[in-house]
């Protein structure tokens, strides 16, 4: 099957090109070049906000894995309307560009963000929808034209709402990076851990290569018309981050308190409102109730 991945040359992209090569032709769309090696050679220079190109990339394409987005929740807040072009409009564009080419389907890589501040944990698919920042809002605007464009334009979906993903790829340099990845540059660069507030916020980290899986399962599999949340199912607050960090460099790691920041999205990811695995699913693809709906196809017995 030929897959076309926006966002190419992106951290979650790098391990999509690892996944689905070995059993697909996969090729990707960005505007930047790849930084790793997975994708090198792969990714065309294309905005998804550029309806012909994105329709002559997705030409002969049987699935999109729509990862391509501003990804920061602090620039969101700066320049909202910068945001929502590229996650709105940038998404519309996919989305026409799909169906324009004959794609059957289209995976959008949603985010956690959707629910806002958590009324019960773990979060489940059916926890209210909430989003507290514009990134938040700007990615479940993208959940609903893609749940549209299923009923408008015919198009097969399913939307996948990752937590917090990390891995070595992501970008130790943007001032936009994640929690893991900004202890880990602190760490070497010698300088304090810093914690906003009193670091007992929970989130739920799963490394990129799991949400990779994941996604992967929902392309080739013939489930559509669904969500699913991805997430580890255990909630770590940032101090037993910072202290777990401590434990693996004890000489080098001194913290730091700062007032904590406006936007913060907590909580952790679940299998069900009581805390219940789905049976047979492996640890890293504990993510909600309804990824048992993917189980055939990491069973191996899928039709697809
Ligand atoms: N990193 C996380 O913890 C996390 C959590 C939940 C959801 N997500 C979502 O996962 C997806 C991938 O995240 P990531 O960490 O790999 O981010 P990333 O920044 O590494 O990758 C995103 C890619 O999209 C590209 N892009 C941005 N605007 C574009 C445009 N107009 N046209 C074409 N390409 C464009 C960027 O250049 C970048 O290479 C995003 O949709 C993000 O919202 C991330």
């Amino acid at each position: 099957m030929k897959v076309l991945i926006t966002g190419g040359s992106g951290q979650l992209a790098s391990y999509l090109f690892e996944e689905m090569s070995a059993e697909h032709d996969v090729t990707g769309v960005d505007i930047r070049r790849p930084a790793h090696q997975p994708a090198m050679g792969r990714v065309t220079m294309a905005d998804i906000r550029d309806l012909g190109a994105m329709t002559e990339a997705a030409k002969g394409c049987e699935v999109i894995v729509h990862t391509a987005a501003q990804v920061s929740v602090q620039r969101s807040t700066e320049d909202p309307s910068g945001d929502a072009d590229t996650n709105v409009m940038g998404t519309i564009s996919v989305l026409r560009a799909a169906a324009a080419a004959g794609v059957r389907k289209v995976v959008y890589i949603s985010s956690a963000a959707v629910y806002g501040d958590p009324q019960r944990v773990p979060v489940d698919e059916t926890h209210p929808l909430s989003p507290k920042s514009f990134y938040g809002a700007s990615k479940l605007c993208g959940e609903h034209y893609t749940g549209a464009a299923g009923s408008t334009l015919g198009l097969e979906w399913v939307v996948i709402r990752p937590f917090n993903f990390y891995s070595p790829r992501a970008d130790p340099t943007s001032p936009y990076s994640g929690v893991i990845t900004k202890f880990a540059q602190a760490v070497k660069d010698d300088r304090p851990l810093r914690i906003e507030g009193d670091g007992l916020q929970t989130r739920d980290f799963l490394h990129a290569r799991d949400v990779a899986r994941m996604v992967s399962l929902a392309a080739s599999s013939d489930v559509t018309g669904e969500t699913f949340n991805c997430g580890s199912g255990r909630g770590t607050s940032i101090k037993e981050l910072a202290d777990a960090f401590s434990r693996i460099f004890p000489e080098k790691v001194a913290v730091e308190h700062a007032p904590p920041s406006h936007v913060r999205h907590q909580g952790f990811g679940g299998p069900d409102g009581q805390g219940r695995a789905p049976v047979g699913v492996p640890d890293q693809h504990r993510s909600g109730r309804r990824a048992t709906r993917l189980l055939p196809v990491i069973t191996g017995c899928s039709r697809s």
